[in-house]
């Protein structure tokens, strides 16, 4: 055994850790969007009509995940045609629209000898066998399967070239599903035989012991040539239900099967807390729970709170209603639409946080005691999170609440909806009617959203002398030109003075800049020392050296 030992602050441990383990892949921005899902579209027309719906009630959209419904026989890499007759077309038009589709793949391969996969694999070798020589078989969806040791790198390689047909069809990303591997047993271990399943382990041989918490990761790795390869210009986007310590170089995960109740969505918060302390910044859950029929009120608190999860999807199984947000009426319909569109307003916050998880490895969604470690009282919440430094959730985990009380980190937090100003370092409530999720911004954050092509900079006056916020920009896929564009406050009693600083070749992708200014009242502002006018708290900027403000 090998232990490493780390000593310092949680952002230092992760930076630490995952020098270790890897740093998490930038992902490309729009996976950063809402994601639709659902065990049972099992017609592309089906399909259609989700995507459709999206567009009618104004509801943004970045991907929508197929489960095993859209498989021939539940086979990997298969697609059936009578379901599924224009795929490639439909993903065209999708495309078109920004919306991506992303094809589920579970890793056993039905042990059927009029299957190519099948025949080829066991020519090659690449499936796990017993001592005796014989392949190692076990039931999952198509019926008795034969699993690839992905601890063989020759069976990762021929795994890799299988996603082309996928591909080609213009899927463009993949959901690992069942791959620890999950296998059907009637008592004991649902996985593989632990003793008697033979695996290369790079080389030196071992067993399922072994091989099964790397089993999810090196199929990962493998989704990853695939992807990298075949679009070597654009950044893989695979999700993993299995994994292990460094999954983050490969791939994002998810909760699994979880019960649709509230203390399922309270759980969710420490384990995706938990999983981004153990260096996987990118997970969520199934809004709404996999398992069952949530009522408007648990859907409508599940949506909120992933709002500001990494991973922002709903999914559910096959024997529950289908879940789309217009499947609730009204109020429920309004209130998811403002909080898909905050989602995306706060998409450069998003994708800067994202970068910072790449170069540090740092989590997007952090604990309460990140702010303080020092503040024991913070160990203990398990029901609110911070998103980056700036942003601190209070989500609502019981049924009918209207308010809620929280414990502050040090310093000074503004009501988001409100722009009310609450101490820190206490125990405050705050209201909770079921169109808000309580909401504290840090103040002198800035917070950058976006709309459309204008950036808008949401500045919460400073209390201490000086802070700083920054925005990282790039084409939003790729690995070509970026820039990071960094702005620094000082405050000086009634004055404020905000200067950028610019670093990187990507040009500046907005046409203007709004300063929205919370917690203070300008009297008096000068752009670069023009003077200029600034109308409820808004300055209309174009890009500037430095804003100095006379406030109140
Ligand atoms: C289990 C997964 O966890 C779930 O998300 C999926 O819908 C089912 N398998 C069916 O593929």
């Amino acid at each position: 055994m090998l232990y490493y030992l780390s000593v310092g602050t949680p952002p230092q441990l992760l930076d630490r850790y995952t020098e270790l383990t890897g740093r998490p892949a930038l992902p490309p921005r729009w996976v950063l969007g809402y994601h639709q899902s659902r065990w049972g579209y099992e017609t592309e027309t089906a399909v259609r009509e989700v995507a459709e719906g999206f567009i009618t009630h104004d509801l943004p959209l970045s991907a929508i995940h197929l489960d095993i419904d859209c498989q021939d026989g539940f086979r990997a890499f298969t697609i059936n045609p009578d379901n599924f007759p224009k795929l490639a077309d439909f993903n065209h038009d999708l495309v078109a629209r920004g919306v991506h589709l992303i094809a589920i793949v579970n890793p056993g391969v039905k042990a059927d000898r009029k299957s190519e996969l099948f025949e080829e694999g066991r020519a090659q070798e690449v499936f796990c066998k017993l001592p005796n020589g014989k392949l190692v078989i076990a039931p999952v969806w198509p019926g008795l399967c034969a699993f690839p040791d992905f601890t063989n790198p020759q069976a990762r390689h021929w795994w890799s070239r299988q996603y082309e047909y996928l591909l080609d069809l213009g899927f463009t990303g993949f959901w690992h599903d069942m791959n620890e591997p999950g296998v059907f047993v009637l008592w004991g271990d649902p996985s593989l035989p632990q003793h008697s399943t033979q695996h290369f382990m790079e080389g030196r041989g071992g067993d399922h012991r072994e091989a099964h918490n790397v089993y999810g990761l090196l199929q990962a790795e493998a989704a990853y040539e695939a992807l990298s390869e075949y679009k070597p210009e654009l950044r893989p986007f695979i999700v993993s239900r299995a994994g292990w310590a460094g999954l983050q170089r490969y791939a994002w995960t998810w909760t699994g099967d979880i019960e649709t109740s509230w203390s399922g969505l309270r759980q969710t918060i420490p384990t995706v807390l938990n999983l981004g302390l153990s260096g996987i910044p990118y997970s969520g859950a199934d809004i709404g729970g996999f398992k069952g029929n949530p009522s408007a009120e648990l859907y409508l608190r599940w949506f909120q709170m992933s709002t500001f999860l990494p991973f922002f999807r709903t999914h559910s199984a096959n024997n529950v209603k289908p879940r789309t947000p217009w499947g609730f009426g009204e109020p429920t319909l309004s209130i998811v639409r403002e909080f898909l569109q905050l989602r995306y307003r706060l998409m450069p916050y998003l994708y800067t946080l994202a970068w910072e998880a790449n170069q540090k490895g740092y989590p997007l969604m952090r604990p309460l005691f990140w702010a303080d470690s020092t503040d024991q009282d913070l160990w203990d919440v398990e029901d609110a999170f911070l998103l980056g430094d700036a942003i601190l959730v209070a989500a609502i985990v019981e049924s009918g609440a209207t308010s809620r009380s929280i414990t502050l980190p040090k310093g000074y937090w503004y009501n988001f909806w409100d722009d009310t100003l609450l101490e820190g370092a206490k125990t405050v409530n705050i209201a909770a009617p079921i169109e808000q999720i309580p909401l504290l911004v840090k103040a002198g954050s800035i917070l950058p959203m976006s709309v459309e092509k204008q950036l808008i900079l949401h500045i919460y006056a400073p209390m201490s002398l000086t802070s700083e916020g920054r925005v990282y920009s790039d084409a939003g896929d790729g690995y070509g030109e970026w820039r990071l564009d960094e702005f620094y406050l000082k405050r000086d009693r009634h004055i404020l003075e905000i200067t950028w600083q610019q670093q990187g070749n990507y040009t500046f992708p907005y046409t203007t800049v709004q300063l929205h200014f919370h917690g203070i009242e300008v009297q008096q502002a000068w752009v670069d020392t023009r003077k200029v006018n600034c109308q409820n708290n808004c300055l209309e900027v174009e890009q500037f050296q430095e804003v100095r403000l006379q406030v109140k």
